[in-house]
């Protein structure tokens, strides 16, 4: 039996019907078997707050512990801005600490974008890159993902509407899959 590995994804979208949600679930479908995708939610997280430190709210220790408990993690996440929405960066601060004791040390990662304009939310991608080099989560280098048109990804059922995009991310898994059993064994 080969062997699985559970993957925390932390979607940048709160909005009941965000294309990135939609994304992350279809994510979890046409990933290979090795990789089981979870969503961690991330918006009733506190925002971070060095006072309370000492004494953590409870939805800042389950975080902590649920990415703690992943062997990976991946961001599927809108742009605001050029950059991360406000409640995905939260999730990195709040999962970074104590200091020492950063939830994504050592994590494999990948990261995608989605948004419904032309540029795929390049910006947020690479600001989430940067926080991620700080964070020492390993980033799957290559693919890169960028995806626009978000308005146009889905089928009804929720699957991917483009045969030759489903493939793309297809291939984007099964790198993923091979990133983290190379760092995992
Ligand atoms: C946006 N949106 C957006 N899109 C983009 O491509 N670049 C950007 O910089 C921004 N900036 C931005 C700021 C704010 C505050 C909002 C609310 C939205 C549009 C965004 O991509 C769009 O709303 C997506 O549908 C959000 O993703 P979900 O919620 O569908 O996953």
């Amino acid at each position: 039996m080969s062997t699985s590995y559970r993957v925390a994804v932390l979607v940048g979208s709160l909005r009941k019907g965000s294309y990135n949600r939609q994304l992350a679930l279809a994510l979890a479908k046409l990933a290979p078997a090795e990789l089981k995708l979870e969503i961690v939610e991330i918006g009733q997280l506190p925002f971070y707050n060095e006072d309370q430190a000492t004494e953590p709210p409870q939805a800042w220790v389950d975080f902590r512990n649920a990415i703690k408990a992943a062997d990976a993690v991946l961001f599927v996440s809108p742009e605001y801005n050029r950059s991360i929405p406000g409640v995905l960066k939260n999730a990195l601060d709040v999962g970074s600490r104590p200091y020492g004791q950063n939830a994504f040390d050592g994590k494999p990662a990948a990261v995608m974008t989605l948004s419904p304009g032309a540029l795929g939310g390049f910006g947020a991608h690479h600001h989430l890159r940067q926080v991620l080099a700080c964070l020492n989560a390993p980033l799957l280098p290559s693919p890169e993902v960028y995806l626009g048109g978000a308005g146009e990804m889905f089928r009804a059922d929720g699957g991917i509407a483009k045969p030759e995009t489903e493939a793309f991310l297809h291939k984007v898994m099964t790198a993923f899959a091979g990133w983290v059993q190379k760092l995992k064994g």
